[in-house]
């Protein structure tokens, strides 16, 4: 028999607040709502205080690195960092080491996953040296589709035709590879050299490439890059980082696409709260604090913040720009609805127990305590009224509280 689990608190999902019930978990799956709490095995019991049970965060676009990168980031410590952020499933990026181009590196990857991960994943495919390999790469299960980035454009094309000419999810970088060819003498000359026109032709391009497959521009920095997506039907989501953050000569601002000035962030946030923008991921980049004190025109580009990006999103909500309903979409259901999970991102009797247990918090300070990259440029960010995840669950089991 599986065990029951309940939580009593003020319940909303994106069709609006429900208001202070008991969630009643059987097992994996939510099994329905009481006024008062039923005999279980275990009930909490938060009425009268302020908590919110919301439908789990689900990120589309995250680097949990391990394989050869486990210094960097690995499975467990990534995944840890997402249930602390409230985020209940993720889908892990292909520019591994080894890349995850072959049935072999992703059958690695997804066993290290099975074993170490907090949270529900899945992974996309990088697109393969030989167009044949593509379709036996998203057969493998958990695979959810290909990422494509700007060099596979030049290096890899007749599999990019082929991966563009099938029906499979396509999540693409959207810079041209020429963007990363010039070499800068400082950061500002870097973004002056790879500004918003490389992302606007690289989604024309892909869009005459491919007039019908399930295209989804991932971070987009630029609002052109937006409407170039609507325009040509595609999926589009941003990063908050790409909202937020102002940008900096530094290797922790140091991120592709790069960060752009304020102009352009209050276009994006404007896009956002006009719902133009499909949904919003983290791009989580962990790097070793090492590498990220590097040189900042040599050291790898990245923003890590996987535990936190969910809670700077909802300062929208409690500064009452962005409705709860609209966050939870962007955050909850439509990453999961685009990733093809259809019991995910509401609290629906049948669906996943897979839920956050969060409120308002007063003031917080930044830090990463769970990732390995514990630099990352919110450091000590100090967020006023924003969220604070209480509880994951992830298919009724606890696994940060
Ligand atoms: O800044 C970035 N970091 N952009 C990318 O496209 C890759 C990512 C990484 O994997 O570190
Ligand atoms: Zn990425």
């Amino acid at each position: 028999m599986p065990s029951r689990l309940v939580i009593c608190a003020e319940l909303v999902d994106p069709r609006g607040r429900l208001g202070e019930q008991c969630l009643v978990i059987k097992g994996e799956r939510i099994e329905g709502f009481r006024e008062e709490p039923p005999g279980a095995e275990k009930v909490i019991d938060l009425r009268g205080k302020d908590y919110m049970v919301l439908p789990g965060f689900v990120d589309i676009h995250v680097h949990l690195r391990g394989l050869g990168q486990g210094y960097k980031e690995d499975e467990y410590t990534g995944s840890r960092a997402a249930a602390a952020g409230g985020i209940v499933l993720v889908a892990d990026m292909p520019n591994t080491v080894p890349r995850l181009d072959s049935i072999e590196a992703l059958v690695a990857k997804l066993q290290a996953l099975r074993e170490k991960s907090l949270v529900d994943y899945m992974v996309y495919a990088a697109v393969p040296p030989s167009p044949d390999e593509a379709e036996r790469l998203v057969s493998v299960p958990g695979v959810a589709g290909f990422k494509i980035y700007p060099r596979d454009l030049e290096e890899r094309a007749k599999s990019v035709d082929k991966i563009l000419s099938s029906n499979h999810l396509v999540v693409v970088h959207p810079e041209l590879p020429e963007a990363e060819k010039p070499v800068a003498e400082n950061e500002d000359t870097r973004r002056a050299l790879r500004d918003c026109h490389w992302e606007i032709a690289a989604v024309d391009y892909l869009a005459e490439l491919s007039p019908s497959t399930r295209i989804h521009i991932t971070h987009a920095t630029c609002p052109g890059t937006i409407r170039a997506a609507r325009r040509h039907g595609f999926t589009v989501d941003t990063t908050p980082t790409y909202l937020f953050l102002e940008p900096g000569n530094d290797c922790l601002h140091r991120v592709n696409p790069p960060i752009r000035g304020l102009a352009e962030k209050q276009q994006m946030l404007q896009l956002l709260l006009g719902r133009e923008i499909s949904l919003v991921a983290s791009d989580h980049a962990p790097h070793s604090p090492r590498e990220k004190t590097g040189d900042p025109l040599l050291c790898p580009p990245g923003v890590p913040w996987l535990e936190h990006w969910p809670s700077i999103l909802y300062c929208l909500v409690s500064r009452g720009a962005l409705s709860i309903e609209n966050y939870l979409e962007l955050v909850s259901l439509r990453p999961a609805k685009l990733l093809g999970v259809t019991d995910l991102g509401l609290l629906e009797p049948g669906y996943r127990a897979s839920i956050v247990v969060a409120r308002e918090t007063h003031s917080r300070t930044i830090f990463n305590y769970y990732s390995k990259a514990t630099l990352t440029p919110y450091m000590l960010y100090s967020l006023q009224k924003c969220l604070d995840v209480a509880a994951t669950i992830v298919r009724g089991r606890i696994v940060k509280d």
